[in-house]
């Protein structure tokens, strides 16, 4: 009589076998589902986008532009406006003006009129933004849709909410804004980041001008026309489109008060090196390489479905991803069995089918960097299992993947990969999870899944990281907090927290 392991082996044999014999299929290959793709014939795009500056788009003045494209498929979107530094300092103007002459000086319930009024405009172009979102940066629409534009929306009701009550926030303090602030942001949330970033400035009654990722700006261009529409004083808010050379011209200009940023660690420390004794003020949200522990007293099905959430959920372009799963030795062969159970499952294709689980690499840049750190796990001796999903033939993919035998030492055990890839490992005792945890550079978030809830305090307690979930992973929420330890960065968003890098308090 066959084992069940051996039946296992043969049923999994038995969907790869499927899986390899069938057609080629394009979008909307998902399983046994018809494609139920989500129309983009309501969506409105222009061919060419300015820079907002001043409450108005306008033409760059380096007369540049660039393309962004869809990552799913390679075609091009639009172009965007590359701003240069004459193009940047436009903006600072404007936002120290607007400062100076309006925002600074608004009752601060009629500031939180106007972020009420984004939020509640916002909210009414859900579908449409979710659409755009999943179009320019590969997401599937059932994250951008359930997940980004509904927290986009939340976190500007939530800040609205604190305008005029600032000084509950922080009693016994006289609480002013900042001024001018310079926000860069990352392509794997862009809208949720730039939401991030600009409802708590503006809120507690500073300017901004936000730079969005250059392969993903057009829900950042979604949102300066919601501010125009929301007859947002010009110059509250300002977005400059362009790369790494605009975001370092915000970075250095001299009238900036501020800078956020939340992108990778090695351009963080460039910033934090440019930004050191300038006066400036300045917060990093950086990467991550996040721990997933699972005690052998967890439920088991639970967390395999937090595991999948955690890493596979918007292709691993996730800084607080839990890219490693530490799970306990005794439960180790069932777990890791039931989730590659699960992975078969996992749909790849369209960002814009509903029922697409997996979407597209976001860059041609990333997806070569996941590629090379894989190749490199499996140099380095781990052992690599992949879905046998099909790839579509245009556009940027990486199948849902995880790495058994990984050891600490690996690339992949330290390293951000940013993709759909687990490095999993193993422990035997609390000590020791906490300890291989908390073994890397980084300390953004983890997860703990336990049936005991003095386990979760006495585990909890001891993790270098800012945001450790137990017994979920990836909930968000504008009242929390989140932000890093080490090399993740240093300040906090969300929360009475966030408030706190956007006032001065005297
Ligand atoms: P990146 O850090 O280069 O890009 C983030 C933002 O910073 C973009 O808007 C970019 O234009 C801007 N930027 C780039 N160079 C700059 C400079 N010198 N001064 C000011 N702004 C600058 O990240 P990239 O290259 O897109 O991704 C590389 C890796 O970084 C990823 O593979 C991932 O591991 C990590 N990453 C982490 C993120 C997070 O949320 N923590 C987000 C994006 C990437
Ligand atoms: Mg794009």
């Amino acid at each position: 009589m066959a084992s069940v392991k051996e039946e296992r082996e043969a049923r999994a044999e038995a969907v790869r076998r499927v899986e390899r014999e069938k057609p080629a299929l394009e979008f909307g290959s998902a399983w046994e589902y018809s494609p139920a793709p989500e129309s983009r014939d309501h969506v409105r795009l222009d061919e060419r986008y300015g820079l907002f500056i001043g409450g108005k788009f306008v033409a760059p003045k380096s007369r540049k532009y660039f393309a962004t494209i869809n990552p799913a498929t390679e075609e091009k979107l639009a172009d965007v406006a590359e701003a240069g530094a004459a193009d940047v300092d436009a903006a600072v103007r404007a936002a120290e003006d607007a400062y100076r002459k309006r925002w600074s000086r608004l009752k601060p319930a009629d500031r939180g009129k106007y972020v009420y009024r984004i939020a509640r405009i916002l909210q009414e172009k859900s579908r449409e933004l979710a659409i755009i979102e999943s179009m320019d940066g590969g997401k599937p629409i059932k994250e951008s849709r359930d997940v980004d534009v509904p927290l986009v929306v939340a976190h500007f009701f939530y800040h609205a909410g604190w305008a005029d009550k600032l000084e509950y926030a922080f009693p016994r303090h006289a609480v002013s804004p900042i001024g001018v602030c310079g926000q860069i942001i990352p392509w794997n949330f862009p809208l949720l980041m730039a939401a991030w970033k600009i409802a708590p400035a503006i809120s507690c009654g500073n300017t901004v001008v936000l730079k969005p990722a250059e392969t993903t700006p057009l829900t950042a261009m979604a949102l300066a026309k919601v501010c125009e529409e929301a007859d947002l004083p010009p110059g509250v808010v300002n977005i400059v489109t362009g790369a790494g050379e605009t975001g370092a011209a915000l970075v250095n200009h001299p009238r900036v008060n501020k800078i956020a940023f939340t992108g990778s660690t090695d351009v963080g420390k460039i910033i934090q090196r440019a930004t050191a004794g300038t006066g400036k003020r300045l917060t990093l949200e950086l990467g991550g390489k996040a721990a997933n522990i699972v005690f052998e007293d967890a439920a088991i099905d639970q967390a395999v479905e937090g595991i999948i959430n955690g890493i596979y959920f918007n292709q691993g372009h996730v800084c607080c991803a839990g890219s490693r799963l530490l799970v306990q030795e005794s439960i180790a062969d069932t777990l890791l069995q039931k989730l590659s159970d699960r992975i078969a499952t996992l749909r790849m294709g369209d960002p814009l089918d509903k029922n697409t689980d997996v979407g597209a690499i976001n860059s041609k840049m990333q997806l070569d960097k996941i590629r090379e750190l894989v190749a490199c796990g499996v140099e380095e001796g781990a052992e690599l299992h992949q879905s046998s999903c099909a790839i579509p033939s245009k556009g940027y993919w990486f199948p849902p993947s995880f790495f058994t035998g990984v050891a600490q030492s690996h690339r992949i055990a330290r390293e951000e990969i940013f993709g759909p890839v687990l490095s999993v490992m193993t422990f035997r005792t609390p000590e020791e999870a906490v300890e291989k945890a908390n073994n890397i550079p980084y300390g953004l978030s983890a997860g703990v899944w336990t049936d005991k809830g003095s386990k979760i305090f006495k585990i909890t307690s001891k993790m270098r990281a800012g945001v450790v979930w137990a017994n979920t992973f990836n909930k968000f929420d504008p009242s929390s907090p989140f932000g890093g330890y080490k090399e993740s960065g240093f300040g906090r968003e969300g929360g009475v927290h966030g408030l706190r890098a956007y006032v001065e308090l005297s």
